[in-house]
C-alpha cells in the first residue's frame, strides 16, 4: 500500500516535505525538513537583474552556464527551467522516440519516469541495490530488449551510481546514457564530477536542492550536436539566432525548424544560481559534517543503519536516508515519522517506488512485489533534515528525537 508522508501542517511535494505556515512552524515544527540558504550576494544579484531591464534568458543565464560547465568539467551546459525539463530535453537529444523503451530505476522521483512518456516511449523499471539505493549494471541487464534505447541512472541522495559497468553495458548494446543528477551536486565518481560521464546529464535547482534557484535545471554534455539540439528544443525549436533576436546584434527574423518546448531559464533565476554555485564547497562541507554527526550518533543502535558511502565517489549528501531495522522494532517507519513529528522534527520519505503508484499499475501493469529490494528499502527509509542552515542545536535535537523514538519503538 502507498503511504505518502503527510504531516499535519506540512506540505508534501513528492520528494520533499516543506513547512508552509509560520504558525505551524512556531507551534510544532522545530526543525523543518528544509530551509534555503540565500545570502546577500544572491539578493544583490537578483536586484541587479531586476534593475537591468532584462528578466528572461540573457547574460546571467550565459554566465551561469559557463560557470556550471567549468564546475562539472563539461564541454557544454544548457540552462533550463527545471530538472524535469532537463531530463526531457536530454532524452529527446539522445534520440528517444515513440515506441522506444528506457530503463529507469523504480526507486526515484516522479520526474525520472514521466519524461520518458512525454516522448511516447515506455519507462521500463529496474530494481535498486540495497546498499546504495542506486541501480547498477546487474539490475539493469535483465530488462534490456531490442526496443531499449537509453538508460537513466539516478544518483540517489547524491551518491554516485557505479558508472563504469553501466557505461560498458550501454556501449556494448548501443544505448544512450542520460544521468539524472538532480541530487548530485557535488558528487564525484572515481575523482570525476558527475556531469561529463554519460551522454547527457540533467541537474535540478529546485528549492531544496544543493544549488537552488527556486525552479531550474541544467543539461550538460560533451557532444556539440547534443548541446545544439537541447538548446534549440528548449526554445520552441527555433533557429539558433532566435536567441539573440531582442539583443543589439539580434534580428527580428527566425525560423521554426522543429516542434520544440518552452523550457528556457530566466536571468532572475540564473542570478541566484551564479552565487549558489560559488558556495557549493561551503554547502557541501556543512552537509558532510551533519551526515558524519548523524552517523556517529546512530552507530551504536541496532534499530537502524546509517547510509553507506561507496569508496569510489564523493557523496553530495543531498539526502540523509536512515534505514530502519524493522526486525528490531515493534513499530513501522510511519511510527518513527510520527514520533519525530511530535518531537518537532519534520522528515520525508525517499522514495515511494514508481511501480507502486497507481498510474504505473494502470498504464504498464506493474504490481507490488515486482521489485523486492526497492519495496524493502521504501518500508525502512526515512530522510532526516540535512542542509547548511541546520544549526548544531538542530542536529542535536534531531539525534535526540531519533534515539528516543527508536528506543520507544524497540521490541
Ligand atoms: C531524482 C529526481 N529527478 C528529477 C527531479 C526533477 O527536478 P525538478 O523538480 O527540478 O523538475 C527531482 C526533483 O525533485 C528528483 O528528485
Amino acid at each position: 500500500m502507498l503511504s505518502a508522508a503527510r504531516e499535519g501542517n506540512t506540505a508534501v511535494r513528492g520528494d520533499t516535505v516543506l513547512v508552509q505556515s509560520p504558525e505551524a512552524q512556531a507551534a510544532r515544527i522545530r526543525v523543518p525538513f528544509h530551509r534555503p540558504s540565500i545570502g546577500e550576494d544572491e539578493v544583490a544579484e537578483v536586484v541587479d537583474t531586476l534593475r537591468s531591464g532584462w528578466l528572461t534568458t540573457g547574460p546571467k543565464v550565459r554566465r551561469f552556464e559557463q560557470d556550471f560547465a567549468a564546475a562539472v568539467g563539461a564541454r557544454h551546459a544548457l540552462a533550463v527551467n527545471s530538472g524535469t525539463a532537463a531530463l526531457h530535453l536530454a532524452l529527446e537529444a539522445a534520440g528517444v522516440k515513440a515506441g522506444d523503451e528506457v530503463i529507469v530505476p523504480t526507486y526515484t522521483f516522479a520526474a525520472t519516469g514521466e519524461v520518458v512518456t512525454y516522448l511516447g516511449a515506455r519507462p521500463v523499471l529496474a530494481d535498486c541495490r540495497p546498499d546504495t539505493l542506486n541501480i547498477d549494471a546487474t539490475t539493469i541487464e535483465p530488462h534490456l530488449t531490442a526496443r531499449t534505447k537509453a538508460i537513466v541512472p539516478v544518483h540517489v541522495a547524491g551518491q554516485a551510481c557505479d558508472m563504469d559497468p553501466i557505461m560498458d553495458l550501454a556501449r556494448a548494446r548501443g544505448l544512450a546514457v542520460v544521468e539524472d543528477a538532480a541530487h548530485a551536486i557535488p558528487t564525484t565518481y572515481k575523482d570525476r564530477p558527475i556531469g561529463a560521464i554519460g551522454d547527457l546529464t540533467a541537474f535540478s535547482f529546485y528549492a531544496t536542492k544543493a544549488i537552488a534557484t527556486g525552479e531550474g535545471g541544467m543539461v550538460t554534455t560533451e557532444r556539440d550536436e547534443h548541446a545544439a539540439r537541447v538548446k534549440r528544443m528548449s526554445l520552441h525549436g527555433l533557429s539558433e539566432d532566435a536567441w539573440n533576436r531582442y539583443t543589439e546584434r539580434g534580428r527580428w527574423y527566425y525560423e521554426i525548424v522543429d516542434f520544440g518546448f518552452k523550457y528556457n531559464l530566466t536571468d532572475v533565476a540564473a542570478a541566484l544560481g551564479i552565487h549558489q554555485l560559488r558556495r557549493t564547497a561551503e554547502f557541501h562541507q556543512r552537509r558532510r559534517q551533519i551526515a558524519r554527526t548523524y552517523s556517529e550518533a546512530f552507530a551504536d543502535l541496532d534499530t537502524c543503519v546509517a547510509p553507506r558511502e561507496v569508496a569510489y565517489g564523493t557523496h553530495a549528501w543531498h539526502l540523509y536516508v536512515l534505514e530502519l531495522r524493522l526486525e528490531a522494532l515493534s513499530g513501522s517507519r510511519d511510527d518513527l515519522v510520527e514520533g519525530l513529528r511530535q518531537r518537532g522534527v519534520a522528515t520525508s520519505v525517499h522514495f515511494i517506488p514508481l511501480h507502486l503508484h497507481p498510474v504505473y499499475a494502470t498504464a504498464f501493469g506493474y504490481r507490488p512485489g515486482a521489485f523486492p529490494t526497492a519495496e524493502t528499502v521504501f518500508r525502512r527509509a526515512v530522510s532526516l533534515p540535512i542542509y547548511p542552515q541546520l544549526a548544531d542545536d538542530d542536529v542535536a535535537l534531531v539525534i535526540e528525537a531519533v534515539r528516543d523514538t527508536l528506543k520507544a519503538l524497540r521490541r
